[in-house]
């Protein structure tokens, strides 16, 4: 674990119709990287933002965007992504029967490579790829929607992710996704976690940059 965790506010939870504000806030904010969510209507059942929003948030954004691909086929986007500014790009194990071809073209873009896994799959998926990817987002609620409970056996699998990654040399930092906040972040973090995602937690906050600094701060 690093000495302060990476915080990663969810701007799938912010205003829309104040998306520059939004950005604004967290520019001034202790947040290391934003975290945005492009959902489908496919491989989730949600449909949230597209490459012109994501642009959008990087004509303003100071920080990293850690772009999350819950879409199918994400090998045909990688290239608009990194082009409307992603940093890392996150691609999910389920939806990439190639997923080791999708993380080279990960990287020859010039991106981070992450990849994301859904609650129902085991951290042995994951065996023959560790060292292969920049960063594991374990999803800690089903990927579609903001706002839902944080699972608990997300802790186990962190910790056995954790494991994986020490035995295997890999450099990977491990992600978490979904329902993150004060109660739960202090032992996601002791069970090896080195980014933290929050979204409603933040920015349904009276005051989302001191609820940053609070996350920033646990370690
Ligand atoms: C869920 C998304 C998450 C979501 C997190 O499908 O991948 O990044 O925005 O939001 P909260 O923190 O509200 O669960
Ligand atoms: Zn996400």
């Amino acid at each position: 674990m690093p000495d302060k965790p990476i915080i990663a506010p969810s701007i799938l939870a912010a205003d829309f119709a104040n998306l520059e504000k939004e950005v604004m806030m967290l520019n001034g904010s202790r947040a290391d990287w934003i975290h945005v969510d492009i959902m489908d209507g496919v491989f989730v059942p949600n449909i949230s933002m597209g490459l012109p929003v994501v642009e959008a948030i990087h004509r303003h954004a100071t920080k990293p965007l850690d772009v999350h691909l819950m879409i199918v086929q994400p090998e045909r986007y990688i290239d608009a992504f990194k082009k409307a500014g992603a940093d890392t790009i996150s691609v999910h194990l389920e939806a990439c029967p190639h997923l080791h071809r999708t993380l080279q073209q990960i990287r020859d873009a010039g991106c981070k490579r992450g990849v994301a896994i859904n609650p129902h799959t085991p951290v042995s998926a994951l065996e023959s790829i560790i060292t292969d990817v920049d960063l594991v987002c374990v999803m800690s609620v089903n990927p579609g929607f903001g706002g839902q409970k944080f699972i608990e056996q997300t802790f186990t699998k962190v910790a056995a992710l954790k494991e994986l990654i020490r035995t295997s040399g890999s450099a990977a930092l491990i992600e978490i996704d979904g329902g993150v906040n004060l109660n739960n972040a202090p032992a996601l973090l002791d069970a090896g976690a080195d980014v933290l995602v929050a979204g409603s937690f933040v920015f349904s906050a009276s005051e989302p940059k001191d609820v940053i600094g609070a996350l920033k701060d646990l370690a």
